[in-house]
């Protein structure tokens, strides 16, 4: 008999317009790596949730050893050993580091806190797993890789042996993921059990030892990784193949829509300049990218160029107008669109419902009201058309509550909003983080379709496969320098890598 550690039963969970799962079975291995993959909105995080006891399913069971349990909510789940990184974190950010990994969990002596104590097992802890932390800095200061392993040392310092990880590495950078990789390979190796979402199907053939594939609230099978492809996989989650490759022409590029000039912005930690210098144009009809690895300057650079940072020095002109010092809303209504890269906290208002998220930068158009008086059907009919084209789904359609949604449809929303909007620059930050094989063709391709409509598209991204496969020129950012440009057709990831690096630079002809 095989020797399943956790098994889920027949698990069904409604929410209102939506079974999100069905009838779902899943049994974990002790100490194996089990992937769980499945399209935006599948079901996976309901599923984890389920396990973890933040939602209690109308129909199953769970066993924890071969034994029927009931998981009511987390500190069911605690007791039972079982722990969860969630795709959208859930620290206190303004507490420090050590605080948020053993809130709940406080050890005591006669009633008072030995925080001594505490602080010896986190960096005992850390050291050991090799998850390096700063207990002492406040969390909204820390990079979200560094936030990650905040949450990986929440669940070590509580002993748990059943370990979720929803989506860990889609906000990690190349690097920090070989390091994940390399931990959860060490914990499964110590008999700990890990069930692992992802939807990037190298990450699973890396590390898995088996893979469950889940579609549309419905489990599709179970395979052994090991006599696995990814075009297996990916055909099982999307009932169809999936191709990996874009289809684009040469670009044409035409008249110049953005220019960058000497554009310095001051980092708000550090009192240096976090981008020096940079400049470089787009035109119509091309894709340049910004590549990269993550903290060399990218995220300063388009806080300043969308107006949510100040820069300190240079000029930019959008269509020959200097935009410099114009306001966010002159920009979003003046050609500039933009997928940002933290779709909580600058790309959704959650609490508001999808259509509300649609229109959210021009309600106050004609089209969508009157005497300032917003026109219902006119947004309604608008949402429902650019959920439908872009495939956003979710539990109530159009008046769904976007916090509701899951991560992957949340992206959809904003990438098919910033898309349908009158624009000339689409700036793209990180526009697949978060999305299954399928949304990524689809969106891959409405990009290469707005290029050749004649838009100009700035595209920031970590993923290399994306940098390589979707620019028409790359150019490399490291220490908040452009240090080159390289063409996609001729360059190699070798290459690219040494310009990322800092072991290679160009001397750089003004734009
Ligand atoms: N609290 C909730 N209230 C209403 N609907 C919800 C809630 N949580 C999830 N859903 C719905 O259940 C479905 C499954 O969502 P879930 O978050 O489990 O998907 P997922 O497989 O994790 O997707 P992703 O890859 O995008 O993270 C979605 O349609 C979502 O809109
Ligand atoms: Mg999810």
């Amino acid at each position: 008999m095989e020797d399943y550690v956790i098994e889920m039963l027949h698990i069904t969970k409604e929410f209102p317009g939506i079974i999100a799962n069905d009838d779902i079975t899943l049994q974990l291995k002790r100490g194996e790596i089990h992937a769980l993959l499945g399209e935006n909105g599948a079901g996976k995080s309901t599923l984890m949730s389920v396990l973890f006891g933040l939602y209690t399913p109308e129909k199953g069971v769970i066993k924890k050893d071969g034994k029927e349990v009931k998981i009511s909510n987390p500190n069911d789940a605690t007791a039972l050993g079982i722990g969860m990184v969630h795709q959208h974190f859930m620290l206190v950010d303004i507490f420090s580091v050590l605080d948020n990994i053993i809130l709940g969990a406080e050890p005591s002596k006669f009633g008072f806190l030995t925080k001594a104590d505490a602080r010896k097992k986190v960096i005992e802890l850390s050291e050991k797993y090799n998850l390096k932390v700063d207990p002492d800095a406040m969390v909204e200061d820390i990079t979200v890789g560094m936030q990650q392993r905040v949450e990986i040392l929440k669940m070590l310092y509580r002993d748990n042996d059943i370990l979720i990880f929803d989506e860990p590495t889609a906000v990690l950078t190349p690097q920090e993921i070989d390091e994940l990789m390399a931990i959860m390979k060490e914990l499964a190796k110590e008999g700990k059990s890990i069930l692992f979402i992802t939807h990037k199907l190298n990450e699973i053939m890396e590390v898995a030892d088996r893979c469950s594939i889940l579609r549309k609230g419905k489990y599709i099978g179970t395979v052994d990784v090991a006599n696995s492809s990814k075009e297996e996989l990916s055909s099982m989650m999307v009932g169809r193949d999936v191709k990996f490759a874009v289809d684009k022409t040469e670009a044409k590029p035409g008249e110049e829509v953005l220019k960058v000039e000497n554009v310095c912005v001051k980092s708000k930690l550090h009192k240096n300049d976090s981008v020096h210098n940079v400049s470089f144009n787009v035109r119509a009809g091309e894709i340049v990218c910004i590549a990269g690895i993550d903290g060399n300057g990218q995220t300063e650079f388009v806080g300043g160029l969308t107006g949510l940072e100040d820069i300190s020095s240079g000029k930019i002109t959008l269509c020959g107008e200097d935009i410099t010092k114009k306001s966010i809303r002159y920009k979003n209504t003046h050609g500039m669109s933009h997928v940002p890269e933290d779709r909580h906290k600058h790309g959704l208002v959650l609490d508001y419902t999808v259509e509300e998220n649609m229109i959210l930068q021009r309600y106050f158009e004609p089209q969508f009201s009157k005497h300032g008086i917003i026109k219902k059907d006119a947004m309604r009919e608008y949402s429902d058309r650019l959920s439908e084209a872009f495939d956003v789904r979710s539990g109530k359609g159009s008046k769904s509550i976007t916090r509701s949604m899951s991560g992957g449809n949340q992206q959809k929303a904003i990438i098919a909003r910033e898309m349908d909007r009158d624009h000339k620059l689409l700036i793209a930050v990180q526009p697949t983080r978060g999305l299954d094989v399928g949304a990524i063709e689809y969106i891959h391709k409405e990009i290469v379709k707005e290029r050749d409509n004649g838009s100009a598209i700035l595209l920031v991204s970590l993923e290399l496969d994306e940098v390589m496969n979707l620019s028409d020129r790359i150019l490399v950012m490291y220490e908040g320098e452009i240090v080159g440009e390289v063409d996609p057709k001729t360059t190699s990831l070798q290459e690219l890598g040494l310009y990322m690096s800092g072991a290679k630079r160009d001397d750089r002809k003004e734009a």
